[in-house]
């Protein structure tokens, strides 16, 4: 298997979006998770933005065992040289510096030229270059960057030394296909692209980030830019949980991650915690309803076979077990099941009349629970003879 490395951004684009912003202590707790939970890199913060986040990325740099401690710039020298001082302490130091690309950015972000463009690459990666070895360029836009300028622009930095190429869907627009043909185009076009590894950097706007990565690195990058839960700017980033688990369930793609997928779901909520961003239940992976089946037919199948309906093991991604919650569509099966779970072992012929009695009650409520069932069995009891 090729490995694909993991770029946590959680840290940096992930607290990026108003109200999750984090204090150091709180960045240093999440940091510590990361490193656990096996990611290549962390990138931390963005120095040169507030003391706070220059705090931040020094303390994450000693902390961190493992993993490549990142820390963001424009392509200005000031905002290099506060990441260059924050990450000396990292046992692996990385400079993420990049600019815009796009028509858009060049003429109205930046009123400038393409060459200036070029010329203000090449300086940024050489000046990175001269604090640290591992230099991450990124073209912002690049999601709607012409590619063939796309090209000129990566030739530069890697010219320039840059040691990791992002190519980031910023606005979140690219189709799966187009993105993955963009990977495939500067695989084949750029100078120099086998010496480089090539990031995939995608957001959510039209639900497609997760998407984009994966055609991505099937079309030859090795990296992925992702945050837990898939939190980021506006829609969210790459989620790292669908990421890492999408190429686990699928070893056909013959691409593997060092992550330890045990993890997930605590991180997941440790994340949600201090952020105070909630997940959504139907979230993939690490969702409330992410293992939960509430119609009679699935129930059904699960508790004949659990891999009827599920395709993950719930283990694997550290929760405990699928859950068959009760509720006005549900069947026999599931009741029995549930029922059983808290002494009751029904005869047929029980079932029968408590499950009567089960669907008249799951009609005026949303979902029924342990203490409901003993209710329900209780009222059966009261009108009809049981043999419990
Ligand atoms: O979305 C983006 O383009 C970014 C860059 C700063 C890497 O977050
Ligand atoms: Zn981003």
């Amino acid at each position: 298997m090729e490995h694909v490395e993991i770029f946590d951004t959680t840290l940096r684009d992930g607290e990026q979006v108003p109200g999750c912003k984090l204090n150091t202590s709180q960045k240093l707790r999440i940091a510590a998770q990361l490193d656990q939970l096996g990611v290549d890199v962390i990138e931390a913060g963005f120095p040169v933005s507030s003391p706070g986040d220059f705090q931040s990325v020094t303390e994450i740099s000693k902390l961190v065992k493992n993993a490549t401690v990142c820390g963001l710039t424009r392509a200005v020298e000031k905002d290099i040289e506060a990441a260059a001082e924050a990450l000396k302490y990292a046992r692996r130091p990385r400079i993420h510096t990049g600019i815009g690309t796009s028509d858009s950015h060049i003429k109205y972000k930046f009123n400038t030229t393409p060459d200036k463009i070029l010329e203000r690459a090449r300086d940024a990666v050489a000046y990175a270059k001269t604090f640290v070895h591992d230099v991450e360029f990124y073209a912002e836009d690049a999601g709607r960057t012409d590619n063939e300028f796309l090209a000129q622009v990566c030739a530069v930095a890697i010219k320039a030394g840059a040691t990791v190429l992002n190519i980031p869907d910023t606005t979140g627009y690219c189709l799966p296909d187009e993105y993955g043909a963009k990977i495939k185009y500067l695989m084949e076009n750029v100078p120099g692209i086998h010496k480089v590894r090539i990031s995939c950097h995608c957001h959510n706007d039209l639900g497609l980030a997760t998407a984009n990565a994966i055609a991505g690195v099937t079309n030859g990058a090795r990296q992925i830019e992702c945050t837990i839960n898939g939190i980021g700017e506006r829609a969210g980033n790459t989620s790292l949980e669908e990421v890492v688990m999408i190429l686990r369930q699928h070893p056909k793609l013959n691409l593997s991650t060092n992550i330890d997928s045990k993890r997930l779901l605590s991180i997941s909520k440790m994340v949600a915690e201090e952020m105070g961003m909630m997940v959504q239940a139907n979230k993939a992976i690490v969702g409330e309803n992410a293992f939960a089946h509430s119609s009679g037919i699935h129930q059904d199948g699960m508790i004949k076979n659990r891999e009827t309906y599920e395709i993950i093991n719930p283990t694997d991604v550290g929760v405990n077990e699928s859950s068959i919650v009760l509720t006005a569509r549900s069947g026999r099966s599931a009741l029995a099941y549930r029922a059983k779970n808290i002494g009751y072992d029904f005869t047929k012929l029980d079932l029968d009349i408590v499950y009567s009695e089960f669907v008249n009650f799951a009609d005026t409520c949303k979902v029924v629970v342990d203490n409901d069932i003993h209710h329900i069995v209780q009222m059966s009891k009261n009108k009809f003879q049981l043999s419990l």
